[in-house]
């Protein structure tokens, strides 16, 4: 079985992290963000993904080489030459997807987290007989996304409106789809939305099916969605794999810490940490509701909470990081320094303290 996911877009939203590596590889939980998808994928039964990229793809094939033997999977590119959209890289990937045998495929968005029930779907899929799938989530602000108007018995999709100005229901496009190959020919090879004018057209001819996810969602493209979306994917793996979470006297509520990381003496971490691949904590620090990416060293008795630590950064002793602090790879901050929401970029040292959220360039 085949998939394709979408990995346009710069991330802006996501900078300064988006500033060393595309965003899908920008880890999440321990590892790249769209791990995640292809593990899921994988574990569904697909065996072959298809990148739909268009910048960078040296960078994301490279780091993807090496998952394909691990995983034991294809992974190929389709390079856009230009933005082509949200269903232009479908037609444009066409000749990979639909191999004549009529199966259908996956089409994810790149930046969302969530609970994968894809075997599920594909049931759901094959019950409905229709043409296409799509998963769709509750929301509380549903004006930022695209909203479906559906038949709870049957599933069938009455109406698909991208981010409506005036509301129209609260269960949302949640950006997994399950599509028939009979879908690839009403898209034309040009940039264009398969929110504004592919579903639309299917709902019309009552082709278009949701499914209502079971489970957490989130849209991880910016700071303060990717703090949640980790406080609700630790939650949910609290509830699946519990033995993935750390236990013991130094840990309140749900964190993860990879195998390699060293924790010192008299640390108090959680909830909703997690802590990469080579991190030295050193001893007394205290760690909530935040990020701490692969190879940082956080010094004595510093204080983070609610904030992202990017790659290969130090923290100094006493040193306080709070309130959506975003740290850039490489950045390294002086003992004592307090940062209040500050934005640094990449290769920064931070002498003096951030007392307001603020960029740091
Ligand atoms: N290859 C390629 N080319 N991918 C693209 C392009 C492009 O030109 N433009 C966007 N993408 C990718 C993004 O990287 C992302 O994975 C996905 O398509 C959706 O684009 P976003 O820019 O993140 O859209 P959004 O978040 O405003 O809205 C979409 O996602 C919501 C759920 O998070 C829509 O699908 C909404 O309907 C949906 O509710
Ligand atoms: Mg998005």
């Amino acid at each position: 079985m085949k998939a394709l996911i979408l990995v346009g877009g710069f991330g802006t939203r996501l900078r300064p992290l988006t500033l060393s590596v595309p965003k899908p590889l920008v880890d999440f939980a321990n590892k790249p963000m769209i791990l995640h998808q292809i593990e899921a994928l994988k574990a569904a039964g697909v065996d072959e993904v298809v990148l739909a990229i268009n910048y960078q793809p040296e960078v994301m094939m490279n780091f993807l080489v090496d998952f394909e033997k691990k995983l034991g999977m294809k992974i190929t590119c389709s390079q856009e030459t230009e933005p082509m959209g949200t269903a232009g890289p479908l037609a444009l990937a066409r000749d990979k997807l639909d191999d004549g045998s009529g199966e259908a495929f996956f089409v994810l968005n790149s930046d969302v987290i969530s609970e994968y029930p894809l075997k599920e779907m594909i049931d759901f899929h094959r019950n409905h007989g229709g043409e296409a799938t799509i998963m769709v989530t509750k929301v509380d602000e549903p004006s930022k996304y695209g909203v479906v108007v559906m038949d709870e018995k049957t599933g069938t999709v009455q109406r698909f409106v991208e981010k409506p100005q005036q509301f129209v229901g609260n269960k949302i496009n949640a950006g997994i789809y399950l599509l028939s190959p009979k879908t690839l020919n009403r898209i034309e090879l040009r940039p264009t939305s398969i929110e504004k004018e592919i579903f639309p057209k299917i709902a019309a001819e009552k082709q278009l099916f949701a499914m209502v996810l079971p489970g957490f969602w989130m849209d991880i493209g910016q700071p303060r969605d990717y703090n949640t979306g980790l406080r609700l994917y630790l939650d949910s793996l609290k509830q699946k794999m519990p033995k993935l979470l750390a236990s013991g006297p130094s840990y309140i509520g749900n964190v993860i810490v990879d195998e390699s990381a060293q924790i010192g003496e008299g640390c108090l971490i959680g909830p909703d940490v997690s802590i990469g691949q080579g991190c030295v904590i050193e001893a007394g620090v205290r760690l909530s509701r935040c990020t701490i990416m692969r190879g940082v060293r956080v010094k004595k008795h510093a204080c983070i909470s609610g904030s992202i630590i990017g790659w290969h950064s130090t923290i100094g002793q006493w040193a306080r990081i709070e309130n959506m602090t975003v740290l850039g790879e490489d950045v390294h901050v002086r003992d004592e320094i307090f940062s209040n929401g500050g934005v640094v970029l990449p290769h920064k040292e931070i002498k003096t303290s951030i007392l307001k959220p603020e960029i740091v360039m």
